[in-house]
């Protein structure tokens, strides 16, 4: 008689983090199809980030090819997200009440590993990729996948979700254009980005903006005055402005709002309508308007790129589990995916070289920045 041995399956876990972002979805249907044809190991998703794994019972559930089927083309992300409970800097109350910050990526690593979890693949920012290095310090074998809007992660050219963002504000940028010449007005686009200027610039070069005003380049008011009215200066004109959140003038501060409960981050916004009383206090007599793009940024389908960028780094990182090749981070660099330490990835961000091409590009174009 045949006798068949029916290996046991290693246990790999999938988590999202920080704020979801377009192509979340592409990312843990390629780690599953890949898991599927290994036929070695069985894939699960923790519910929002690491919630599910404190959750008593834990809150987490197969990742069944009937679950991730289609998947790819639908925005946020199946597992959901929050960016309240980073292990790293754990909300919790004192005795008086008052919330302060612990560190539990220890306690976090063994529950995983209590939990009978072989491998985990974390997908997230730069806050969820310094979760991913100290769980690997822990001994978690950790691999990460690069997600945000922003693009400002270090250690690869982009993040997905960063294309779908810069589509949907051009998108909206270009609407903006037609209404700022019928009304012969100045507007104000505001989009996101924190700390990084990319959305902002990539839009603005995108869409043909007059100024596009970025966090690593502080502006000086009268320079934008010069710049606004040179445009009216042959009859009525128009100009478009693209803001980042994370903007600021020299000697200013940036716009912020205080952080919610349970979370570390300042909230950014508003800067746009700042911008427009600092130029209506500077003179100029043109209607302003201000847009606030906002979360449109993250929402709906990601674009094909993204698709192809976010699939692409969801079978690679699971080929990386295969490998052993943990405490690492799956990157596109050069038009290729490779595999960057962890700790490059979260060094530092990487923000906009004010004197690289791209900027020197937008220069070229005509583009103000306010400098
Ligand atoms: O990091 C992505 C991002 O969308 C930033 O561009 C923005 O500042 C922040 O998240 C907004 O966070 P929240 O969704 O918590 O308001």
């Amino acid at each position: 008689m045949e006798l068949i041995l029916q290996m046991k399956k290693k246990k790999l876990l999938i988590a999202t983090g920080g704020g979801d972002c377009p192509g979340l979805n592409a990312v843990i249907r390629g780690i599953c199809k890949r898991a599927k044809k290994s036929k070695e190991w069985e894939v699960y998703g923790s519910k929002e980030a690491f919630n599910g794994v404190w959750s008593e019972p834990p809150y987490i559930i197969p990742l069944t090819p009937k679950r991730t089927a289609g998947i790819h083309v639908k925005g946020g992300t199946i597992l959901k997200t929050t960016n309240k409970s980073d292990p790293l800097h754990f909300p919790v109350k004192d005795e008086f009440g008052n919330i302060k910050f612990v560190d539990k990526t220890k306690d976090l690593a063994a529950k995983i590993q209590e939990l009978g979890f072989d491998a985990v693949i974390n997908i997230g920012g730069d806050g969820s990729q310094r979760i991913s290095k100290a769980l690997f310090d822990h001994g978690l074998p950790v691999v990460g996948v690069p997600k945000t809007i922003d693009n400002d992660l270090a250690g690869t050219d982009m993040t997905f979700g960063f294309q779908t963002a810069v589509q949907i504000a051009t998108d909206s940028f270009d609407k903006l254009v037609t209404t700022a010449e019928s009304h012969h007005r100045v507007m104000i686009m505001e989009v996101m980005g924190r700390d990084a200027g990319w959305i902002a610039l990539h839009t603005a070069i995108a869409g043909g903006a007059e100024i596009c005003l970025i966090p690593e380049i502080p502006y000086d008011i009268e320079k934008l005055v010069k710049r606004i009215e040179s445009r009216y200066e042959k009859g009525r004109g128009f100009v478009n402005i693209v803001i980042a959140e994370g903007a600021k003038p020299k000697d200013g501060t940036v716009v912020s709002r205080e952080g919610e409960v349970g979370s570390k981050h300042v909230k950014l916004g508003g800067v746009a309508f700042e911008l427009s009383n600092q130029l209506k206090e500077a003179g100029v007599r043109a209607e302003i308007r201000e847009t606030v793009l906002g979360h449109v940024q993250r929402g709906g389908t990601p674009s094909a790129f993204d698709r192809v960028l976010a699939s692409a780094f969801g079978v690679k990182a699971f080929e990386m589990v295969m490998d052993g090749a943990f405490g690492k981070m799956v990157a596109f660099v050069n038009n290729d995916f490779v595999e960057v330490p962890l700790e490059a990835a979260t060094k530092e961000n990487k923000v906009v070289n004010p004197d690289g091409f791209l900027v020197k590009a937008a220069k070229g174009l005509g583009i103000s920045f306010g400098i």
